[in-house]
């Protein structure tokens, strides 16, 4: 193991700070949603950040960020790690933005300690791990994956109709030029997320840091369910067709499935946005459109919960005579862990006399992507109460800090295999 300076708290803290200082509502939470002006500026404050880190900043296409700290063989393959700094409505100031200033604080660290490494670091940030501006998480690495085309940035629209190709375009990116950043197997030695847990475990077992053995992946449907638009007093209980309470009972009953009907213990099923049309109190809803996310570690255990629900939609619609579509939004694959990176992040731990959880990320990250053409690893860091995706959610900023000493030896290691 390498002897490297500490990673300092307050560092790290006056970079969060800041970053949270690019917020959209402020009075309640954090919100930065993708390429919008406060999205912008928070990205050019991270670039110039990286800059005074000492590291080589360049964006792709699809405006995912590098910060490059050259390696003495910078011909190998790089090592990664990084995250996103884009947030839901209404969130916290660590999803995401704790595993990109980890990542720059790590590269500091290992940059101030003079000791060489061959391999390149890069510290990433991810173009809109969430899903908040077009509907679909991790476009950045979704696209290194290769699973998204200039025809598809054509097809995803924000609330105002304007299409992701369009932005990307406005802002000077190369949605012409996507299949050109798409990673093969061998292009990235391998990738280290640091994140916060997003649930309990850590704080429950009293551990300052999880090693992650694999990420659960989502499926995605937008949900229309079409009745009949009438008088609340005027249309008898016997003649209506709401499509309110046909939507009600399908998210009861993907809670059931979500309870039940599975062979694993990390399954997750969420209605989490819903528009009521017309939305008014003295009429039977006409239209009901609504998000499902169901998540899982197992590939199959998700795939029979689908089916399921989809045969329960079915009795639903017949038995209630409305019209419901189903749109698939995204299906994707759960994914393990590296067993080297595990390992390694391991001996960090070691090293440093901290003793991990092992644990599984019920919440999906970019690495679910860079899974697929690299060897992933995640650390993560204490959430308070588990909360998060809230503007309660909470990380100590020494726990940051010790995810970081445990980042920076990590990566070191594996920029010398
Ligand atoms: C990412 O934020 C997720 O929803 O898991
Ligand atoms: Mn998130
Ligand atoms: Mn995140």
């Amino acid at each position: 193991m390498y002897t490297l300076p500490s990673a300092s708290a307050e560092r790290l803290r006056g970079w969060l700070e800041t970053i949270n200082t690019y917020n959209d509502t402020p009075e309640f939470g954090t919100t930065r949603v993708l390429f919008t002006p406060t999205e912008v500026a928070a990205r050019a404050y991270v670039k110039r950040e990286m800059e005074v880190v000492g590291l080589a900043v360049h964006e792709d296409a699809i405006g995912n960020i590098f910060g490059v700290l050259e390696g003495t063989e910078p011909a190998l393959a790089p090592v990664w790690t990084g995250s996103h700094i884009d947030t839901v409505l209404n969130a916290g100031m660590f999803d995401g933005m704790a595993g990109v200033v980890a990542g720059m604080e790590a590269a500091r660290l290992i940059r101030a300690s003079g000791i060489a490494h061959r391999r390149s670091l890069c510290v990433i940030v991810f173009t809109s791990e969430e899903p908040t501006r077009f509907g679909l998480c991790c476009l950045g690495s979704r696209t290194m994956a290769g699973h998204m085309t200039e025809e598809d940035t054509k097809a995803l629209r924000d609330q105002d109709g304007k299409t992701l190709h369009e932005v990307l375009r406005e802002l000077g990116y190369h949605p012409a030029e996507l299949q050109q950043i798409v990673r093969r197997k061998g292009d990235v030695y391998a990738s280290v997320e640091l994140h916060i847990e997003q649930s309990a475990s850590l704080e429950r077992s009293g551990k300052s840091v999880g090693i992650v053995r694999g990420i659960c992946a989502p499926t995605c449907f937008n949900v229309t369910v079409t009745g009949e638009q009438s008088h609340a007093g005027g249309t008898s209980m016997a003649d209506r067709m709401d499509a309110f309470t046909a939507a009600s009972e399908i998210s009861l009953l993907l809670e059931e499935l979500g309870r039940t009907a599975h062979e694993s213990e990390y399954t997750t099923a969420t209605v989490g946005h819903v528009e009521v049309i017309p939305n008014a109190s003295n009429a039977i809803p006409g239209k009901v459109k609504f998000s499902i996310d169901i998540r899982d570690c197992s590939l199959a255990s998700k795939d029979s919960l689908i089916e399921k629900l989809k045969a329960g939609i079915r009795a639903i619609e017949l038995k209630r005579g409305v019209r419901i579509e189903l749109e698939l939004q995204n299906h994707d694959t759960p994914i393990m862990c590296d067993s080297n990176i595990v390992s390694t992040i391991a001996q960090s731990c070691e090293a440093l006399e901290i003793d991990p959880l092992p644990t599984i990320s019920g919440a999906y990250h970019d690495s679910l992507f860079v899974g697929e053409f690299a060897p992933i690893g995640m650390i993560f860091v204490p959430s308070k109460n588990g909360i998060s995706h809230s503007p309660e959610e909470w990380t100590e900023y020494s726990d940051i800090a010790r995810g970081t000493d445990v980042l920076a030896q990590t990566l070191l290691t594996l920029a010398n295999q």
